[in-house]
């Protein structure tokens, strides 16, 4: 399940009036980075799947309970891959309540979202965001901005929260992975999630695609047996890889009728 691959780049047309995903997002999330374009385009996302807005909003919560669980694991230092806006319960905000000495590096490649991003950190401490793509591991971990706040040495998180859809079978996701991992000293963690084989989703992101001048990066959907493949070689965290909603839920969080049927899995796991 896939469709075409497109990198967002500077030959685009004005790429901060476009809708983008990460502002689409970010309306579904009730935050203040998104324009007409953003609004039109979910209302259009939302007439193929109802339920896209919960499954964004389940996946924020999701990220809330993964960090509290790793800060209580001893986790001090995260790295958010394909972040989006960090705005609306994101991980510095939650971990940065529990300890403000928390160190949190946003990375994201798309250079649409660096301003608004820059300025929704600029009043955190020990918090970057960077424009600088995933795939080139060393490049990420050892760029200025990052180090300032974050040192690899020390165990530290990798959360890829929607970033490996993006990612093709071909560009191998699993060596991406273990890239990190291997980057990773013992007693760092790894989270991932991920969206399953979901006709509603793929039809929600073929629409976006298609009215957004071709510009959205490949989509690609995977079952619960490949996103647990992903973890290969860790140790899972029980209840190990589960549908979002499953992951040790909280009485606060918004639920619906049938979690166990919600396509979109995730894990958490711990490098020995
Ligand atoms: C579906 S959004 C998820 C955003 C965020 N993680 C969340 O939970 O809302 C995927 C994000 O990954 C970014 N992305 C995709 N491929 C990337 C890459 N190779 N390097 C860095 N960011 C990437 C996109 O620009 C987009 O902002």
């Amino acid at each position: 399940m896939a469709v075409p691959h497109q990198t967002p780049g500077s030959d685009s047309p004005d790429s901060s009036v476009l809708p983008n995903i990460a502002r689409i997002r970010n309306f579904w999330l009730n935050g203040s980075r998104h324009n007409d374009d953003d609004r039109e385009m979910a209302q259009r996302i939302e007439l193929c799947g109802p339920h896209i807005p919960y499954l964004v909003r389940a996946q924020r919560s999701l990220v809330r309970r993964q960090v509290r669980h790793l800060f209580a694991s001893g986790i001090t230092q995260f790295l958010d891959l394909g972040s989006g806006l960090p705005e609306c319960d994101y991980v510095h905000h939650v971990v940065q309540a529990l300890d403000p000495e928390c160190r949190v590096a946003y990375v994201d490649f798309d250079a649409s979202l660096e301003a608004d991003s820059k300025e929704l950190v600029a009043d955190a401490d020990n918090t970057a965001f960077v424009v600088a793509d995933c795939r080139d591991v060393d490049g990420v971990l050892g760029h200025p901005e990052v180090r300032a706040v974050f040192d690899p040495s020390r165990p530290f998180a990798v959360l890829m929260t929607e970033l490996l859809l993006h990612v093709p079978d071909e560009a191998d996701p699993a060596g991406l992975v273990a890239s990190y991992v291997d980057a990773m000293p013992s007693g760092s963690y790894l989270a991932i999630s991920h969206f399953g084989e979901d006709d509603q989703v793929l039809e929600g992101f073929q629409i976006f695609e298609g009215l957004r001048f071709g510009r959205f990066p490949a989509v690609n959907l995977r079952s619960r047996e490949q996103v647990g493949k992903l973890f290969d070689g860790l140790d899972l965290v029980a209840p190990g890889v589960v549908p979002v909603p499953l992951w040790h839920p909280e009485p606060d969080d918004e639920v619906l009728r049938n979690p166990s049927e919600v396509r979109m899995y995730t894990g958490l796991a711990r490098k020995n």
